[in-house]
């Protein structure tokens, strides 16, 4: 029980590598908001996780708007009384090479990878500084580290999300708060599943492990800077991507 009655907002909790962070989680003792935008599947899993014996519960957000994390968070505080945990992993890709690219794409993946970690973290924050004690989890990318082709606006908001886990590291370490980064590599869900064939047996051969990722290798990384082995980590992005690039 490594997370024994330990309150975590999880986002983009309904589906991937935040659907099995949730399972990571509650197993290890942990109250979960599972923190979503798709309604249908945060309430099937609420429903699925609740009938297992967890304390989950769906709220529906867009990190992209701050009223909503607003209330996100009010109503974390209603149902557990507290928050301890924030895994900012709410994220979403529109890949197009840079001459094809819209500004209306570029916009909409930096609203939400970008600006929905902050929102998430600038409401949740108060709650933490009060307690003097908090993990924060950005979650960037191989593609943020190392860039991609097709992913301008995605590299980018990823990139993004390192320095401001950088800066936060050093803003809130003097408060209790530890804020670190995952930068996942190619992970089997349904944001690779978008991608060409072709790219993802390039992708695979470059590969240390020859393998993608599973959700849950990423969500055990979760798991260890949201737990207190890792009080003494901080300001740190943790590569899980099966030595893609070193
Ligand atoms: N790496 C290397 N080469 C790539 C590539 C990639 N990621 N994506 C595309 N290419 C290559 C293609 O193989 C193709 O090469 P050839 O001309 O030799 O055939 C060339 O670039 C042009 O590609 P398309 O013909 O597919 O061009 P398009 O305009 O129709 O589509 C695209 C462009 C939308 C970027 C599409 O190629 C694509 O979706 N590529 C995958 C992009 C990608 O890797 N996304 C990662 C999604 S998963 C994720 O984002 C999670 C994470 O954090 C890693
Ligand atoms: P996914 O598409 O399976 O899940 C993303 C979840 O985020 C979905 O449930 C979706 O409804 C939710 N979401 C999207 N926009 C939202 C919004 N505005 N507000 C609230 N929720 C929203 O994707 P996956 O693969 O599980 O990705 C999780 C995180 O991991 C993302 O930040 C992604 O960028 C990152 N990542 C994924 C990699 C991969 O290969 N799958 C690799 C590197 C990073």
């Amino acid at each position: 029980m490594r997370l024994k009655n330990k309150v975590a907002i999880i986002t983009g909790a309904a589906n991937g590598i935040g659907l099995a962070a949730v399972l990571r989680f509650a197993e290890e003792g942990a109250k979960v908001v599972l923190a979503d935008f798709d309604t249908n599947s945060g309430v099937q899993q609420e429903n699925e996780l609740v009938g297992k014996g967890f304390d989950v519960k769906f709220v529906q957000v867009d990190v992209a708007k701050r009223e909503s994390v607003d209330a996100l968070v009010q109503q974390t505080m209603d149902h557990f009384g507290t928050i301890d945990i924030l895994i900012n992993n709410a994220g979403i890709t529109r890949d197009a090479m840079l001459t094809k690219m819209t500004a209306e794409d570029f916009s909409h993946v930096l609203d939400v990878n970008l600006t929905g970690v902050f929102n998430c973290t600038q409401a949740v924050l108060p709650h933490l500084v009060e307690k003097g004690y908090g993990k924060i989890i950005n979650t960037s990318s191989v593609s943020g580290i190392y860039g991609n082709v097709g992913q301008t606006n995605y590299a980018a908001s990823k990139a993004a999300v390192v320095g401001m886990t950088k800066t936060w590291a050093k803003e809130l370490g003097r408060k209790g708060i530890n804020v670190n980064a995952v930068a996942p590599g190619f992970t089997s869900t349904s944001m690779v599943a978008k991608m060409p064939e072709k790219v993802i047996d390039q992708m695979k051969s470059v590969i240390a492990l020859q393998r993608l990722g599973d959700p849950t290798d990423i969500a055990n990384a979760y798991l260890f800077l949201a737990s207190d082995e890792s009080s003494y980590v901080n300001g740190h992005v943790l590569h899980v991507d099966g030595g893609i690039m070193m």
